[in-house]
């Protein structure tokens, strides 16, 4: 992820900083690594006292009644499709504006992702287009929390339950966010949270669902453990080596090891969020005198967590589209990234479902716009500058009629 990337330099000069900045990154540190190794030394690796211990750390941070550790953000999505009864002939509802994963979940069900277009504010899924596609088997709706921002819920849980649906909050972007002054992991039927190192915490690979119905949790742990409804642990307390499968799971267990850095990382999640809010407000204010740059939008009732910072270019006011403009920014050695190509445009989705560009005019017209700044905790006040001076040199070099430079030059 490190390396130099000063190569055809597009507008000459010295770039904005010598080494590469990436759009996301870790941070991991001596008491991270103490614990890891604490566990390594011990007796158990896998599914011993750290699940429990951070999983119960967790919820209570988001103020959920249970929260479920898993091997992967993706693995939490399909528990969580299993768990709301997702199965061969339903449907549900999500955004093409996401990580392939959140569609992925629906599919390992044998059920049928029917996507719904987004806001344009928030690019999160747009309530009345959610109306627009439910049908006679439509069985649950997938919000994504893009970028951090909490999806418009109060709306979607009105309609989940005119409609008797379940609702599954793809949050792998919003752990800490708030909406309407409540946590994020404690609104939804279930919410799914990720680990990957470029989110707010990291396990390596890792992700969690959070629920406040005890029935759900319940067959959480068992899909994440072969379906067997109890765990080794328990057994070996009980001194018995009777074990049943009542449900066909799979191996998605979250290792102690991995639980062990969650717990420490989990102290650091309010100074991370409120890293991440400072850069954003950064970011925001320095983007008010550029009118190219369409900052991401926050509404009243949302405190967004800021896993990505995903600006839209004004391409009428510029005379490059988003592949040069990205270009140019990696070539100042930014880590820019986009965030997402639409699901339905992959090859795929593209074959299995016949899907075209068109049919979601708002977030395929955003992904024409859309760049990622880098974002992560670990940044420093030189890095946030940084970012800014590029873009302030590519954009006022690529808008119409006051074009300050001539790209290409060096
Ligand atoms: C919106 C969204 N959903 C799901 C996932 C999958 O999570 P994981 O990488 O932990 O499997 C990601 C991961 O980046 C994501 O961004």
């Amino acid at each position: 992820m490190s390396t130099n990337l000063i190569s055809p330099h597009t507008l000459g000069g010295e770039p904005a900083r010598a080494s590469y900045l990436p759009y996301g990154r870790q941070s991991v540190d001596d008491s991270d690594i103490e614990a890891v190794v604490e566990v390594l030394r011990s007796e158990w690796l896998t599914t011993g006292p750290k699940v429990a211990e951070f999983e119960e750390a967790f919820a209570a941070r988001v103020n959920a009644a249970y929260a479920v550790s898993f091997s992967s953000g993706t693995a939490a999505l399909h528990a969580a499709a299993f768990a709301a009864g997702l199965k061969a002939g339903d449907e549900a509802i999500t955004t093409p504006l996401t990580f392939a994963a959140t569609a992925n979940c629906i599919l390992y069900q044998g059920a049928t992702p029917v996507f719904a277009d987004v806001s344009r504010d928030t690019l999160n899924l747009a309530p009345e287009q959610i109306e627009r596609r439910i049908s006679a088997k439509t069985r649950a709706i997938l919000p994504v929390d893009y970028a951090g921002h909490p999806a418009d819920l109060e709306a979607i849980l009105e309609i989940a339950q005119r409609h008797g649906l379940t609702v599954i909050e793809d949050a792998c972007h919003a752990l800490g966010a708030e909406y309407h002054g409540e946590r994020v992991g404690s609104i939804a039927d279930m919410t799914v949270f990720s680990f990957h190192p470029v989110k707010h915490i990291t396990t390596g690979e890792g992700g969690m669902v959070t629920t406040n119905r005890s029935s759900l949790a319940e067959t959480l742990r068992r899909f994440r453990n072969h379906g067997i409804s109890s765990e080794a642990r328990q057994r070996q307390a009980a001194d018995d080596w009777r074990y049943e499968m009542v449900l066909l799971g799979f191996n998605y267990r979250l290792p102690d090891i991995a639980c062990a850095l969650g717990m420490e990382q989990l102290k650091r999640l309010d100074a991370n969020l409120a890293r991440r809010r400072e850069i954003a407000a950064h970011y925001t204010s320095a983007f008010r005198e550029m009118p190219a740059v369409i900052p991401p939008a926050v509404r009243p009732e949302a405190d967004p967590a800021w896993h990505l910072y995903p600006i839209r270019l004004d391409l009428e006011r510029l005379t490059a589209d988003r592949e040069q403009i990205f270009r140019a920014l990696r070539a100042e050695n930014i880590g820019v990234s986009v965030h997402y190509i639409p699901v339905h445009y992959h090859p795929y989705y593209r074959d299995r479902f016949g899907s075209r560009a068109g049919e979601f005019p708002v977030a395929e017209g955003a992904y024409g716009r859309l760049i990622s700044l880098p974002m992560f905790h670990g940044m420093t006040g030189q890095d946030v500058e940084d970012v800014i001076g590029a873009i302030t040199k590519v954009l006022l070099c690529f808008t119409r009629g006051e074009s300050s430079c001539q790209p290409g030059d060096s």
